[in-house]
């Protein structure tokens, strides 16, 4: 295996900003990763970091079940960043006091940091940061000293006499505090000393290196869908072992208008003529029949997906990897799951494959976010259109026809879906947007054309603006866009003859309305 990455290592006692660190960190040139606040030792000495963030969190250090570790940290003698919670933990290790906040602070303040400190070289004078916190340090440890003061008067830094040990009670990695990514990459350089170079092109060669290695003359099988992950990860794994890899397309009858087409060429134009496509429509559409649960849906599709998918496979012999997308945030998900949480949709893999298909897995995107993986696609010379494609969810279709899904809708939602597509592109809009898409309604209206009444479907069309698709607004489509795309769909598809746009952000909405 070639030499891992040179890493700075988080340490998540629960705050809702961890993941923004580690990207923090990324942005500045060191590989970052989030790991569970009680990761053993053996594992953080292995992992080998030049530094360690210790997170904010929810909890106030006195409370019964909050979790505390500092000795261990401490003692491995790596430079450790403690944020809000963080620092808490380190006063509380070195005997120090932090008391309740007489309210909780959130919001912005304002810092006067000492710019003899390493930590806030180049910083102003007086400086904007994002405060939120319940608890306050009111009496510092032996041997350490305050770095900032708040303009409420609390102590907003510190730092160690003579170990390299911080502490900040603002969040650094929240883009109201402005100096936020100075005070990052100064821990990271200057205190950590690191070199940095992490970057989305030193991904790709050491990724592809390592599964040259690792896969050998092996064979490869992948799912193929056309979005982003799949085709960055098979393109991956082919610059890594050529023809060895063999992709599968499901064709499941709930895709987008010529999407099957178009999934071909891209992967034409990718890796030469060799996909294998399933068409299964009708298998999933017998399985849809009377269905009109959403999460009855999924899974109903997600059960399909692996069976057509596993025969297919079996036509492929001699193969001992399979390849699957799956993105740092579902690996963060998945390994520091905090007990049961309301299940809003099935999970999002709908269309993703299950651990025990009796393939060892190949994750090359494990460490990344979907930005980033944006970034290796152009890395590696990906078109335009694959790097700049909307998400398309595994359900598709099936959860864009609310009620039961019959071929004659998807028929329908296709051709409506269509314009819209074409219009967006038309106005030069589909890149500035992150989703655009149609739905279809079981609700009829009444409408006149010509001199005829008609009783149709109501179509709505979703369009959204978003860095993550955790959180998302409506996009402000020009009404004159939105006009010319209503009329062209009533006017070109029998079945609709109204049609809505959705003004609702997520939250509250979900980008789906299934
Ligand atoms: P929601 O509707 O939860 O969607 O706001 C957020 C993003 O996830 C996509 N999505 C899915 N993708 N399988 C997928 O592969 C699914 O079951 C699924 N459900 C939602 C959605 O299109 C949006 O980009």
């Amino acid at each position: 295996m070639a030499e891992p990455f040179e890493q700075i290592l988080v340490l998540d006692f629960g705050s809702q900003y961890t993941q923004l660190i580690t990207r923090r960190c990324r942005e500045e040139g060191v590989y970052s990763e989030i790991a569970p606040w009680d990761m053993p030792l053996s594992k953080i000495r292995e992992l080998n970091p030049v530094g360690i963030i210790l997170s904010g969190g929810p909890n106030s250090v006195y409370d019964t079940a909050a979790p505390r570790r500092w000795k261990d940290l401490i003692a491995l003698n790596i430079p450790i960043l403690g944020i809000c919670y963080g620092m808490q933990l380190l006063v509380l290790g070195y005997g120090g006091e932090v008391t309740p906040s007489k309210h909780h602070e959130y919001g912005s303040a304002s810092i006067d940091p000492d710019l003899t400190s390493r930590l806030f070289r180049d910083l102003e004078k007086s400086e904007p940061v994002w405060m939120s916190h319940g608890d306050q340090v009111s009496e510092l440890p032996e041997g350490w000293y305050q770095t900032a003061t708040s303009d409420s008067g609390i102590i907003a830094a510190m730092e160690h006499g003579d170990k390299p040990l911080f502490g900040v009670q603002f969040h650094p990695e929240v883009s109201h505090t402005k100096a936020g990514s100075k005070i990052i990459r100064n821990f990271i350089y200057l205190i950590c000393g690191a070199k940095g170079g992490w970057s989305m092109q030193s991904f790709a060669r050491w990724t592809i290196d390592n599964l040259k290695e690792q896969i050998g003359e092996d064979n490869v099988i992948c799912a193929f869908s056309g979005g982003i992950d799949s085709a960055v990860a098979a393109t991956l794994v082919h610059r890594a072992i050529g023809k060895n890899l063999r992709c599968i397309l499901v064709d499941n009858g709930v895709l987008r208008k010529d999407e099957a087409d178009q999934i071909r060429s891209i992967f034409d134009s990718l890796f030469g003529d060799n996909l294998i496509v399933a068409k299964a429509g009708h298998e999933f559409l017998a399985d849809l029949k009377g269905v009109t649960d959403p999460e009855k849906k999924r899974r109903f599709i997600g059960h399909r997906f692996i069976r057509v998918f596993e025969r297919e496979a079996k036509k492929i012999p001699g193969t001992r990897y399979l390849l699957q997308g799956t993105l740092y945030p579902d690996v963060i998900e998945s390994a520091h799951s905090r007990g049961p949480s309301q299940t809003i949709k099935t999970h999002h893999n709908v269309g993703g494959l299950p651990k025990d298909l009796g393939f060892e897995l190949i994750e090359p995107l494990r460490y990344l976010f979907k930005d980033e993986v944006r970034r290796v696609g152009s890395e590696l010379g990906l078109p335009f259109d694959v790097v700049s494609r909307h998400p398309f969810p595994g359900p598709g279709l099936a959860v864009r026809i609310m009620g039961e899904v019959t071929a004659k809708k998807v028929a329908l939602l296709q051709e409506a879906d269509a314009i819209f597509m074409e219009e967006i592109h038309n106005a030069g809009c589909y890149n500035d947007v992150s989703q655009a898409f149609a739905i279809l309604l079981p609700v009829k209206t009444v409408g006149v054309m010509g001199d005829s009444r008609t009783y149709e479907n109501v179509l709505a069309l979703r369009s959204v603006d978003s860095r993550d698709f955790m959180t998302a607004d409506f996009s402000q489509l020009s009404l004159e866009l939105l006009g010319k795309v209503a009329s062209r769909i009533i006017a070109e598809v029998r079945g609709i003859n109204r049609v809505v746009y959705d003004l609702t952000s997520k939250p509250p909405g979900t980008i789906e309305w299934e």
